[in-house]
Order: C-alpha cells, then sequence, then structure tokens
C-alpha cells in the first residue's frame, strides 16, 4: 500500500462541493436512494459549515478531491463522520491517512475519545477501521430524529 506523493489534505472549501457531493454519491448508496430524504449531501455540506467546519476535511491528488472526511467534538466525545474515498484510488492508503489526520485535529482540542457508526449492512468495513486500532464498544447505538424529519412518538 503505498500512498500517491502528491496526495494532500486539507480543509473543506465551498468550491469543492460539486465534487465531493460527486464523491459520496459515488461512496455512499444511501444518498442515491429518494426514498430517504433525509441524506442530504447539500444539507450535511451546509450543516457543518456551520458547526466547526475546520473538522471537514477533503484528501486532494492533483487537483481532484479523492477523499473526504468529517470530525466533531462536543467536549466530551470526538464522532467521525463521512470517511470516502474515490474507488479508483481505494487501498492506496488514503482512507488511513484521513483517518489519521481527523484524529490529530480532535486530539489537538483533548478530545480523549472518538466514536464512529458503521452501518450493520456494511459490516465489511469493520475490518478497515479495526486495523485503525478501532473496536466495537459493548453499547446499542440509539437515534432519533428531530425536527421536520422526525418520526411521531407513540402514545403510551
Ligand atoms: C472505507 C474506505 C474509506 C477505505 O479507504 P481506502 O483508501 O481504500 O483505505 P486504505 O487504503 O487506507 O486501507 C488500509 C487497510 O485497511 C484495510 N481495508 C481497506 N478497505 C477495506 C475493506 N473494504 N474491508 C476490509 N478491510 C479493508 C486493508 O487492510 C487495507 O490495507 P491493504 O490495502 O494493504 O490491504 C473506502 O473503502 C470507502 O470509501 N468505502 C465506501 C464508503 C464507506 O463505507 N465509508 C465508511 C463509512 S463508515
Amino acid at each position: 500500500m503505498t500512498t500517491p506523493a502528491t496526495l494532500s489534505i486539507r480543509c473543506f472549501d465551498a468550491s469543492d462541493t460539486d465534487a465531493v457531493i460527486a464523491l459520496w454519491q459515488q461512496a455512499f448508496p444511501e444518498y442515491r436512494d429518494v426514498t430517504r430524504p433525509q441524506r442530504n449531501p447539500h444539507l450535511s455540506i451546509a450543516n457543518k459549515l456551520a458547526t466547526q467546519p475546520e473538522l471537514f476535511f477533503v484528501a486532494v491528488l492533483g487537483e481532484r478531491i479523492v477523499g473526504t472526511v468529517m470530525g466533531g467534538y462536543d467536549g466530551h466525545r470526538g464522532w467521525m463522520y463521512s470517511l470516502a474515498v474515490d474507488e479508483s484510488v481505494r487501498r492506496h492508503g488514503i482512507g488511513t491517512r484521513l483517518v489519521a489526520h481527523v484524529e490529530s485535529a480532535l486530539t489537538a482540542l483533548g478530545c480523549p475519545k472518538v466514536n464512529l457508526q458503521v452501518l450493520s449492512a456494511r459490516n465489511e468495513i469493520r475490518g478497515f477501521y479495526e486495523v485503525l486500532g478501532y473496536r466495537a464498544d459493548p453499547v446499542i447505538s440509539l437515534g432519533k430524529r428531530l425536527g421536520e424529519l422526525a418520526d411521531p412518538v407513540p402514545s403510551a
């Protein structure tokens, strides 16, 4: 595994939007699923630009965006999201570099632990994270959608 020498990682810039969305649509099938309106890449980018935009990174090969990762730190835990590498350049260490980059940025903020979620339908990706030292926590992940797309709460 050799990372291309010209690879660089920098903060996302608004001019990267179209390239990043094209990459996400390739890497995350959910973004192509019209029955899941909550997966709106334009909204994800707008929300991230409003909240810790300094933790949104792109990997650039020459002039081409070939990877993304987002981090977040809430003062207790860090989170990693939207890790994606263009399928034409996978298995060259770019995903590993992106993870190391966001881990360093979170560490510099004093973040003691980073969490991430892998869709259970994409269990094979666990192998990638395990190589990097990530382990399954003994937790059940719960979630609740807020705002306009919230599910109705059943009455008791
Ligand atoms: C997961 C992903 C980011 C990995 O990017 P990458 O640049 O190919 O990863 P690396 O080259 O740094 O891989 C490093 C090592 O991780 C392991 N690895 C990488 N991809 C793997 C996979 N799909 N399954 C199991 N192990 C994997 C290998 O040991 C690899 O080393 P090797 O190539 O020498 O065998 C990329 O496959 C991707 O974008 N997938 C689609 C989006 C996605 O699922 N993101 C994660 C959401 S939780």
